[in-house]
């Protein structure tokens, strides 16, 4: 069943088009990769489903029903959630602070005097959405920005889960880690999914949308140019629909580019 639904979505900058008409289709709990070369336009079309940036022209539909005219808060209450690559965290503050940033809970001192934060409540909340992530950090009390970058990818997805998500978009969230940190993030995409959170992962690393994604879409200078199922394509075809060239003179020619960021 369809979650999202983009239609010829269209985005200019000034005098520069951006987004040709983007069509993309997202099911419920579905994993859809969203692969590209740098300026495809993947982060912007990202931007148009939560409202950050206004489509110029096409439909944006949400469980059936048009968003165009929903504010990001809008957007964000009817569960849709981006993570944004710099992860927006308070390095200096500690896990539940961060999880539950500007939305602590708060307590009524003798039922009358509101606003107090109950922390106790937070902390309790907040281990029990790393737990629900099957996830694991050193130390719940630590300022954020001493943790690793997978351990802070597992703050910034459970501080995404506090708000209910139907679709979670994360943009680029293993290009800085490390090779077993890679693992635990993919890991934490295949637990939102198991929990019927559809996802969209916005990646250069195509090891990581392979192993991962049900689905893999290619945008290629604002325009969609390929729409494959994981499980019947591969690294060759993938490479090829991003330069959009054929075959292994594609394939040799991304990789002389080597690692995007
Ligand atoms: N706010 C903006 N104002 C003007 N141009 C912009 C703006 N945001 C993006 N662009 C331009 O739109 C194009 C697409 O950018 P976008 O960030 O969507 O690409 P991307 O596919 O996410 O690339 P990358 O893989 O490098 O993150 C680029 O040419 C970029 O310079
Ligand atoms: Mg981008």
């Amino acid at each position: 069943m369809t979650l999202l639904r983009l239609s010829g979505i269209r985005k200019s900058f000034g005098a520069v088009q951006v987004l040709h008409g983007v069509d993309l289709d997202v099911g419920r709990g579905e994993v859809v990769g969203l692969v590209g070369d740098n300026g495809a336009g993947k982060s912007t079309l990202m931007k148009t489903i939560t409202g950050i940036h206004r489509a110029d022209a096409g439909e944006i539909e949400f469980e059936g029903r048009s968003i165009l005219d929903l504010d990001p808060g809008q957007r964000r209450a009817l569960g849709i959630e981006m993570i944004y690559q710099d992860l927006s965290l308070a390095r200096q503050q500690d896990v539940a602070s961060n999880i539950f940033l500007g939305r602590e809970p708060t307590k009524k001192w003798f039922g009358i005097i509101p606003g107090i934060v109950d922390r106790a409540a937070m902390d309790r909340q907040a281990a029990e959405m790393i737990r629900r992530l099957g996830a694991h950090l050193p130390a719940m009390n630590r300022a954020v920005g001493s943790f690793s970058g997978g351990q802070q990818q597992t703050v910034a997805i459970a501080r995404a889960l506090t708000f209910d998500p139907k679709l979670v978009i994360m943009d680029e969230p293993t290009a800085a880690l490390a090779v077993r940190e890679v693992q635990g993030v993919l890991d934490l995409i295949r637990r939102l999914k198991s929990e019927g959170i559809a996802v969209i992962l916005i990646s250069h690393r195509l090891n990581d949308v392979l192993a991962v994604t049900d689905r893999i879409v290619v945008l290629r200078h604002g325009r969609a140019a390929a729409d494959l199922e994981t499980a019947r394509t591969d690294m060759n075809e993938v490479v090829a629909c991003i330069v959009g060239g054929s075959g292994a003179q594609a394939a040799a020619a991304h990789e002389g580019r080597g690692a995007a960021t």
